[in-house]
């Protein structure tokens, strides 16, 4: 018997679900920390690029082939729409390994956002005149306070995935993410008036063009839009395969893609200026020579921090808010990835949902602990792992799979569900060839360069 499948309800119940994914960490911390270290405006300015010309296609082939196949990345991938036979074990080995990624990804992640809930509880123990709490929960060296709050943060993440898609996920992402946009708005008004702060504009705005050929910048920024925007791993697969089939694929994606990237931008637009504010008052932020920072999470555990205490009482206040948003942005993504795995075990392996949800949440967990306890072995190599190998060479996957491996009429007919006039569209007259030939040969170069 058919497992009954969820669906989103409504257009912006995906569009906030897919952005709420796609716009987390790596938009807020993520985006700017690689801009301060690359340069600032220059950049931003490839990861446009890259983000719309690359990712963009990639993301376009994950929910088109979810979306056609209704069913997680393996089924998707082993079955009967890759045309070649002799390709569908490839497709159950990328789907397999996608989930892998998801389940590695998500462990550093919940890690990560432990780290903010701790952030955001530290102005409240400072409010209640506990100074020693205050000072436990900023203390990175803690294992005890790095696995209370990734326990507490995975607790989370289970209880919104065992609600499924429309309870869970849609509910909680159309909820949140409103919230964060309106809260990052108010905070670069603030620091627009702060001293400092025209300089931070400046050099996040004006690009040094001689900089964009840079090979490290270019594989940061296209690490960074495959991270960002959650391709790879099957996470936006399996979301499309939650899209009803009325919906304009088309369409879906390319407000998914502007709302990631404006958030990216608008996250810019704070941190970056936050941090000649933070400068102008004494913070050391680049060392010696004057360009590299001096800790990749000095931006938002110490510019910010700083920032907010400029603020007097208010700061405290808004400490807390602009932590509890990094949590919340946290969430809707952690939940995307959770997704991967638990469809995969209830649609194929027929597994109840709150039971698989609770075993694999717990086994992502373990995984967690595991890295706090070997932190300094594990943690950036499972971060480099994921995000620098895994996630553009399964996006390339992606794109054979879509360019070469599908019935090019499958993949046509899906598109014109929800856009009957696709064929004539300006999207499917460039799209299909991109993914056949540009979008793999361009990755695979960028790959072979971060290898080399
Ligand atoms: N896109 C998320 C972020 O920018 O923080 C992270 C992420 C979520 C990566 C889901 C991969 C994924 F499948």
């Amino acid at each position: 018997m058919a497992v009954a499948r969820g669906e989103f309800s409504s257009k912006i119940g995906f569009i906030l679900a897919a952005a709420g994914s796609a716009v987390g960490l790596g938009n807020i911390w993520g985006f700017p920390t690689n801009t301060a270290m690359n340069g600032g405006a220059a950049f931003v300015f490839v990861y446009l690029i890259l983000a719309f010309c690359l990712a963009y296609p990639a993301l376009m082939a994950e929910l088109i082939i979810g979306r056609h196949a209704k069913s997680n990345a393996v089924a998707a991938l082993s079955g009967e729409s890759t045309k070649v036979p002799a390709a569908r074990p490839f497709g159950f080995l990328v789907g397999i390994t996608g989930i892998i990624t998801a389940i590695l990804i998500l462990s550093f992640y919940g890690i990560v956002a432990g780290w903010m809930i701790s952030y955001m509880i530290e102005p409240i123990a400072k409010m209640a005149g506990a100074p020693k709490a205050a000072e436990w929960l900023t203390d990175t060296s803690s294992t005890a306070r790095n696995v209370f709050f990734t326990v507490l943060f995975m607790v989370a993440t289970v209880y919104i995935i065992i609600g499924g898609v429309k309870n869970g996920i849609e509910k909680w992402s159309t909820r949140l993410m409103p919230l964060l946009i309106g809260l990052l708005v108010v905070l670069i008004i603030y620091v627009a008036m702060q001293d400092g702060a025209a300089q931070g504009f400046k050099k996040y705005l004006l690009p040094d063009f001689s900089r964009v050929t840079d090979p490290e910048l270019l594989v940061d920024a296209l690490g960074q839009a495959f991270f960002s925007l959650s391709l790879g791993v099957g996470t936006m697969l399996v979301y499309g395969s939650y899209i009803q089939r009325n919906e304009n694929l088309v369409k879906l994606g390319t407000m998914v893609t502007l709302i990631d990237v404006g958030i990216a931008f608008i996250a810019g637009l704070l941190v970056i200026p936050a941090m000649y504010v933070a400068q102008a008052q004494g913070v050391q932020i680049f060392a010696e020579d004057g360009v590299t920072l001096l800790k990749e999470d000095t931006l938002i555990f110490q510019v910010l921090p700083q920032l907010f205490n400029t603020m007097g009482a208010t700061g405290l206040v808004v400490g807390c808010a602009f932590f509890f948003l990094m949590s919340i942005a946290a969430l809707t993504s952690s939940i995307s990835l959770l997704e991967v795995p638990v469809a995969y075990a209830v649609e194929s392996l027929k597994q109840d949902r709150k039971k698989s949800t609770i075993a694999i949440g717990s086994l992502i967990l373990a995984v967690s602990i595991v890295i706090i306890l070997n932190f300094g072995m594990l943690f950036g190599f499972v971060i480099t792992l994921t995000t620098k190998y895994a996630q553009p060479l399964l996006g390339l996957c992606f794109c054979v799979f879509a360019g070469w491996l599908w019935h090019r009429n499958d993949i046509l007919n899906e598109v014109k569900e929800g856009h009957p006039d696709a064929e004539n569209s300006l999207f499917w007259k460039i799209w299909p060839w991109y993914v056949k030939f540009l979008c793999p040969l361009f990755i695979a170069a960028f790959f072979a360069k971060s290898v080399i």
